[in-house]
């Protein structure tokens, strides 16, 4: 059975992901963007290296929403990105009204559909893409955790020398400055990196992974998008090919970590159902209160979105 994953927002973030489901050849991918021209242009253009790539699916670009129909899963990109000198928080409220109006859309034209979101602030839109979609929290993800793990994973191996796909990261809480890297599950073929590194060494990894998206915007002049859009399309692959993993994504909690009703990132096992399972790690006084951190923070922005709701 061949699978449909529409990306919502065919900017760069959204034409990464799907560049990396047609590299693998996992589903056939709808691009849909309020600029029709940006998502048909390309997806013409994607659907063109077919031949190079060996990709056997269909792609398409539109501003329909009919397009997304049974789809399998809906990634949604569309949004503003940050500018030097902003931080994600400062997108809340144009970006708000961005998932509000997909995410009604989503209800309509896919509603069996399981939704990854990585609009920024990531949490508090996957928080408002819940409340509006009413599907069940198993079917509604934030994409954040796959992404830090990664560059958290990629600072270690540059650190100690070894390839960075040797190194599992784990970067727990919120997708922001904040965050929660857990340094003693991170690991090097099993050994955790507190016994590899140093304090400092840790420390200063630490700070790179927090300000790693900030670096690049600062860079580069806007944020991000190859590594985003690819951990997108590596949760969409882990669900289509049910390949229950256990990454880190933002989840509506109740009760686990003792927290309710905030959208954090958590372990979780990904699956063709969407999160199978949340993981409840022993974390020890200083993890919990960082965690508790994050939710409190979060907390103050979801406040914001039910202001938009209501
Ligand atoms: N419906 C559909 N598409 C929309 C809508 C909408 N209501 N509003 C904006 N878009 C589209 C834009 O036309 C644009 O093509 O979303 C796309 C966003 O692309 P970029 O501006 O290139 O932004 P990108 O870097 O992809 O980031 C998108 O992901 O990582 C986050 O912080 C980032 O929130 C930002 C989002």
């Amino acid at each position: 059975m061949r699978y449909k994953v529409s990306i919502i927002g065919a900017g760069n973030v959204g034409a990464e992901a799907a560049r990396y489901l047609l590299y693998k050849d996992l589903a056939d991918i709808v691009l849909i963007d309020i600029v029709e021209g940006i998502a048909r242009g390309k997806a013409l253009d994607l659907a063109q290296a077919s031949q190079i790539i060996g990709f056997s699916g269909k792609i398409k670009g539109s501003n329909n929403y009919e397009d997304i129909a049974d789809s399998d899963v809906v990634i949604i990109t569309a949004g503003v990105p940050r500018k030097p000198g902003m931080s994600r928080d400062d997108l809340i409220e144009v970006n708000f009204k961005i998932i509000k109006d997909i995410s009604e859309k989503i209800k309509i034209y896919a509603k069996n559909s399981i939704v990854i979101v990585v609009t920024n602030p990531l949490d508090a839109m996957t928080y408002a893409a819940y409340k509006i979609l009413g599907f069940e929290r198993e079917r509604v993800i934030g994409q954040a955790g796959v992404l830090d793990s990664s560059r958290l994973a990629y600072f270690v191996s540059q650190k100690l020398n070894v390839l960075p796909y040797e190194v599992q990261g784990l970067v727990l809480g919120t997708h922001g400055d904040d965050m929660v890297p857990l340094v003693r599950y991170t690991t090097v073929n099993g050994i955790s990196i507190t016994k590899l590194l140093s304090e400092s060494d840790i420390d200063e990894i630490v700070n790179k992974t927090k300000y790693a998206g900030g670096e690049i915007v600062q860079i580069m002049g806007t944020s991000a998008f190859f590594a985003p859009g690819d951990a997108a399309g590596y949760m969409a692959e882990i669900i289509i090919k049910d390949i229950k993993k256990l990454i880190s994504a933002s989840v509506y909690t109740k009760g686990e970590y003792k927290l309710n009703d905030v959208v954090i990132g958590l372990p979780i096992v990904l699956g063709k159902n969407g999160i199978e399972k949340i993981v409840e790690l022993d974390l020890d006084e200083r993890e919990m209160e960082l965690l508790n951190n994050c939710a409190k923070h979060i907390k103050e922005l979801q406040l914001v979105v039910d202001r938009f709701l209501s």
